[in-house]
């Protein structure tokens, strides 16, 4: 085998990853769904104090950072995502002094916060949609919201054609108490979040007053939800989104989504996330062509963006070269780190999109899906454990989300009178939502709700999370938590500086990288036995074999790490 490439990504501003400003560009961020995380209050649904009890257990398991979903007043229409104030917390979740709790036990134990900020819809439930609601057509109450009338003789044809993302028109008709319809709003989700006019100053003001308000009580950065969505071409007549299937236009000419202009809001932004010292950070969720991914990551703006590429592929060798390869050139042009991701609370979790036919498998967000087609499980969960230790010794920020360390597969059979998920009924019971990998994850077996809370959770947990507990996982050798806890460890010592660099195989299924320092990684994502290249073994993600003539091997579907030093 022979060094062949070098994938250089942006100079290492940092090379021993240790310095305060620059913590996010190789962190592992560890996702917490708060409502189904622990429940401390016992009422069913996680909260804060719940995740407070826990930052012993995220700081033993070895993560950097904790990145909350949305925890702020909300009805629920979309998981948290429908935020009714921005600057408070949900009262089913705890309060603003639960938060402080929770920043002080996190920053105590080493590791930064980064809350979630939903600035494309606020919920229905805001003082500012309540105060459209009941203001006129036309008023300045309106005007922070996209109000239309609609078209046709009777204004009963939505105003375009634009499409929610959950399924059904983006438009929703307001009807007055007295029976009478009147404008139509829009929402690129649920009816229940209504989409902002990010145009109007004061919608953009707003926004900087609360991420100052985090900032100030200590939060160290921000995921930005749907960050390609906020610029908007409300020119009339309002003309046809890019149909989907086609993905979005590289350049920047959709009407709703990735709009050049958006970009001059994340500008501001950065200039208040540069008010503090260190600077808060940020992260754009922007599903949008991989070319203008790194837009939105430039230094200049919100300084890192999601490169979600990896809950789309398939497990495959050629393939996740080629996504790491691409990506690591395109953070390097923005100067940002690149990030992966392999789960999150929108996609089916890994071991279970492994374990499906591939066929099942192009679209992350086939969500649930159902229990068809069978899904096989050893392969599912060797694979998932394969692909995750390759993510993790990848330079950049590891996203890993909660439970993805246990090795949960998505639970596929919740009945459909407990789903949650807003997608359930906007397509008319045609996909199943993502509740799968929002269900309250398994701390131990001999506590009620496998000792998430007191109470039964809030989405039903499946009698086979006792395979996967925390407290039957923690000490076993073989567990997917000792794997994720003994790769982080190793991820410590090892991850610096942010290069890479490929090794040739002699088969395509192999794909073997070298980090500095003699680091090597190298994954077999075929399934027949390939030769174990040189080096001492320093984790495995399956059990490491040896062939007839005794030499060692690296088994299909399993990832080593390698140390030549
Ligand atoms: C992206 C979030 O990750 C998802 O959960 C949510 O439904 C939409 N944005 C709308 O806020």
């Amino acid at each position: 085998m022979t060094d062949t490439t070098a994938t250089s990504t942006t100079p290492a501003a940092d090379p021993a990853g240790t310095s305060d400003r620059d913590w996010w560009r190789q962190a592992a961020v560890y996702q917490v769904y708060p409502r189904s995380f622990a429940d401390i209050d016992g009422d069913g649904l996680g909260d804060i104090a719940g995740v407070t009890s826990r930052v012993p257990y995220l700081s033993a398991l070895g993560v950097d950072a904790i990145w909350l979903s949305p925890f702020y007043p909300s009805e629920l229409a979309d998981g948290g995502y429908d935020v009714a104030d921005y600057r408070d917390v949900d009262p089913k979740l705890g309060t603003l002094a639960d938060f402080d709790a929770l920043v002080a036990a996190a920053h105590g134990a080493g590791l930064k916060i980064i809350v979630d900020i939903v600035p494309n819809h606020t919920s229905d439930q805001h003082v500012w949609f309540q105060e459209a609601l009941a203001a006129e057509p036309g008023s300045p109450a309106r005007s922070r919201y996209i109000f239309r009338d609609g078209l046709g003789d009777d204004g009963d044809v939505p105003p375009s054609t634009w499409e929610s993302n959950f399924g059904g028109s983006a438009w929703t008709r307001l009807t007055r108490p007295d029976g009478t319809p009147e404008q139509w709003y829009l929402h690129l989700f649920a009816p229940e979040q209504p989409d902002l006019d990010w145009s109007h100053p004061e919608v953009r003001e707003d926004f900087h007053t609360t991420l100052r308000f985090w900032s100030d009580r200590g939060v160290d950065g921000f995921r930005v939800d749907v960050a390609h969505g906020l610029a908007k071409d409300l020119a009339e007549p309002l003309r046809d989104a890019n149909p989907r299937e086609f993905g979005l236009p590289i350049d920047g000419s959709d009407p709703l989504y990735d709009r050049d202009e958006v970009h001059t809001i994340f500008e501001g932004w950065r200039r208040v996330f540069d008010e503090y010292d260190p600077p808060r950070t940020a992260v754009a969720e922007a599903w949008v062509a991989r070319e203008r991914v790194s837009l939105y990551a430039r230094p200049t703006e919100l300084g890192q963006a999601f490169n979600f590429e990896l809950t789309r592929a398939e497990f495959d060798g050629p393939a996740f070269r080629t996504i790491v390869e691409s990506n690591l050139e395109l953070a390097a042009q923005s100067g940002a780190s690149s990030t992966w991701v392999l789960s999150n609370h929108d996609v089916v979790r890994h071991p279970t999109r492994y374990g499906l036919p591939a066929t099942t498998d192009g679209d992350a967000f086939l969500l649930s899906g159902g229990t068809e087609p069978a899904l096989d499980e050893a392969t599912g969960l060797r694979r998932a454990r394969a692909a995750s230790l390759f993510m993790l010794a990848l330079p950049g920020s590891a996203y890993v989300y909660q439970g993805e360390e246990l090795g949960l597969f998505e639970v596929a059979d919740i009945p459909a009178d407990q789903l949650q998920d807003p997608v359930w009924i906007r397509t008319e019971h045609a996909r199943k939502g993502r509740d799968g990998c929002r269900v309250p994850i398994p701390w131990d077996t001999s506590s009620p709700a496998f000792g998430f809370g007191e109470h039964v959770a809030h989405l039903p947990q499946p009698a086979w999370f006792a395979d996967s507990a925390v407290s039957v996982e923690d000490g076993d050798p073989a567990s997917t938590l000792t794997l994720y806890r003994e790769a982080l460890s190793l991820r410590h010592r090892l991850q610096r500086g942010e290069e890479l660099a490929w090794t040739d195989s002699e088969s395509a299924d192999v794909v073997h990288f070298a980090r500095h320092d003699g680091w090597h990684v190298v994954t077999n994502f075929g399934t027949a036995p390939v030769a174990l290249p040189a080096g001492d073994v320093l984790l495995a993600s399956g059990p490491l074999e040896s062939d007839a003539s005794g030499a060692p091997v690296l088994p299909g579907e399993t990832t080593v790490w390698l140390s030549t030093d």
